[in-house]
């Protein structure tokens, strides 16, 4: 499952990758473990979180596992508890979970908010004062934050939330770097649940290769930036002014 690589890259960093049981997230935490990475993967779903920590650890990576609802709060302080103590200091998180109702109601509008946007402030909060200051955070946004997508407003808001807490972290002094990157339309089963044609639309690993090439040092982003991934090409959308 792994691709051929340097396995020595990211050796020593322990990433927090959410959302890692499918789609982009688990696209993300295999080319990080493949990269050398200490991976702490999360989700739901403890079967696919478990295949993909065998098929990490068969490859030679390493790779350890936690089941996560991110709509629960006494959840999310739990598992901050689990890594303070297992890892004490983290180098990167990559929150990429993301929830998009099929139909959005307004009684399914709460756990969108929840865990599109709060979990990740929730999480960022929390990790903040044992997050290496040379590591960093990755917010996987989305396209539909920047063209406001009028079938699903409240995941389009959600998203927007996120990039805007994303570049006022970026701005605080003493906090670790920040960037957000937004996926256009990407082959993953959110995509295949909402629109049906996952298979036409760019691999997740066009967004793997961003996450891994900011993490690496090896892109020319910098912190605040805001980075579009659409149609397997890579843009800078905003990026912070020197004096605000
Ligand atoms: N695919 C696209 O076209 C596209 C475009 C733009 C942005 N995005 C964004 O990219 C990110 C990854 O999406 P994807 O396309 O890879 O979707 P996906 O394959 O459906 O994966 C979504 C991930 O989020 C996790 N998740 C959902 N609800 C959760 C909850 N309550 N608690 C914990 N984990 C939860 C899921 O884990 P469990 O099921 O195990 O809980 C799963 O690992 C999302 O933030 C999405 O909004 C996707």
């Amino acid at each position: 499952m792994l691709r051929s690589c340097s396995m020595t890259e990211l050796n020593n960093k322990k990433i927090i990758v959410t959302g890692a049981s499918s789609g982009i997230g688990q696209e993300i935490a295999i080319s990080l473990a493949n990269a050398g990475a200490l991976i702490i993967a999360t989700g739901r779903n403890k079967s696919r979180l478990h295949h993909l920590q065998k098929s990490i650890i068969a490859d030679g990576g390493r790779c350890s596992v936690y089941d996560l609802n991110l709509s629960n709060y006494s959840e999310i302080k739990s598992f901050i508890n689990f890594t303070k103590k297992n890892f004490r200091v983290i180098d990167w998180i990559v929150n990429s979970a993301g929830h998009i109702a099929k139909k959005e109601t307004l009684q399914n509008a709460e756990l969108t908010v929840r865990v599109n946007f709060l979990a990740p402030y929730y999480l960022i909060h929390l990790l903040l004062p044992f997050l290496n200051k040379e590591g960093g955070i990755i917010n996987i946004s989305s396209t539909a934050a920047l063209r406001s997508n009028p079938t699903f407003p409240v995941y389009s808001a959600s998203k927007a939330a996120l990039h805007v807490l994303s570049t006022a972290l970026a701005q605080r002094p003493s906090s670790s770097p920040c960037f957000t990157i937004c996926p256009g339309p990407t082959n993953t089963p959110m995509r295949e649940k909402i629109a049906g044609d996952a298979a036409s639309k760019q691999g997740p690993e066009f967004i793997s290769r961003c996450v891994r090439k900011i993490i690496l040092g090896k892109s020319r982003y910098q912190n605040g930036d805001i980075i579009v991934v659409r149609d397997r090409q890579e843009k800078i959308l905003s990026r912070l002014p020197k004096k605000i």
